[in-house]
């Protein structure tokens, strides 16, 4: 199981819509088996998939360990895709963990998963607009790291904190995990976001996506509806440029992995 990150500290980039509909193509347009995790206490990816609730176990159970990764997943309605889902019980459980310095703290998340590592190809993580307890989690356990990105006046500074945290969590704790790189959501093809998409385009240390989201209103009616743009408005600027992003990014993890072995070879 490949786990993906997708993280920004920033609020409102696009981080749950982007891990939605990588988790939807990679799932339905790629036939792999996925699990999605929402790690973020505003449960959106939960609500999406209509399994927000206060009734079952969630994300914060795993974090405490109250509960193993297989008593927590739910199927979605769709086939391939199943959810851990998150809800307000994931503030407290950071707040624990905080004080609880006698069980490993940033490990948790990853020790959960390997239980049902086998039974998926790739988990995708919807992480909140922070890096505490709960995203670290995440990092630790994860390969890959996307960012999304929203080219505004702010969008540097977010990012490049971003990339310090993946960076510290590689030297301190998973040497595993890649920064895969930048993609641009909300894209608008105006004169500000061309210049800010160069600017990213032209400095190496952003690994920008080729593949761009670009800004639509389906997005939004397609969440109403909870599907995916995907499924809502196939043709659209957004569902294609996430169908690119899922297929960029699995050639990407292939050149990764066949490097890999040939390193070991
Ligand atoms: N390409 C797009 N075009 C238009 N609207 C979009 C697009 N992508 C996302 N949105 C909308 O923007 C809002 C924020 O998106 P989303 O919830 O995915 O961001 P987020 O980074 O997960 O936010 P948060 O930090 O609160 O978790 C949502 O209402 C979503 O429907
Ligand atoms: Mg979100």
């Amino acid at each position: 199981m490949r786990i993906l990150n997708i993280c920004n500290l920033k609020g409102g980039v696009a981080k749950t819509t982007t891990a939605i509909n990588l988790a939807y193509s990679l799932a339905t347009e790629h036939n792999k088996r996925v699990l999605l995790i929402d790690n973020d206490k505003q449960g959106s990816s939960s609500n999406f998939f209509g399994v927000h609730s206060y009734e079952k176990p969630s994300i914060a159970d795993i974090l405490l360990n109250t509960k193993r990764a297989g008593e927590v997943i739910e199927h979605t309605e769709y086939r391939n895709l199943d959810i851990i889902p998150a809800n307000m019980n994931l503030l407290r459980a950071e707040q624990i963990i905080l004080t609880d310095t006698e069980t490993p703290q940033q490990t948790r998340l990853k020790n959960a998963l390997v239980e049902v590592s086998a039974n998926y190809d790739y988990c995708i993580i919807d992480n909140a607009p922070d890096a505490g307890m709960g995203t670290l989690n995440a990092l630790v356990a994860g390969d890959d790291v996307i960012i999304p990105i929203k080219i505004d006046r702010m969008t540097f500074d977010g990012v490049d904190i971003m990339l310090d945290v993946i960076s510290q969590v590689k030297t301190d704790f998973n040497e595993r995990l890649v920064f895969q790189g930048c993609v641009i959501t909300f894209f608008k093809g105006n004169e500000v976001n061309k210049q800010g998409a160069e600017l990213l385009k032209n400095d190496a240390k952003y690994k920008l996506f080729q593949s761009r989201i670009y800004w639509t209103a389906k997005v939004d009616e397609a969440s109403f509806g909870r599907v995916s743009v995907m499924e809502y408005s196939p043709r659209s600027w957004a569902a294609r440029g996430y169908k690119k992003l899922a297929a960029e990014y699995m050639t990407m993890i292939a050149v990764s992995e066949s490097d890999t072995k040939k390193g070991r070879n």
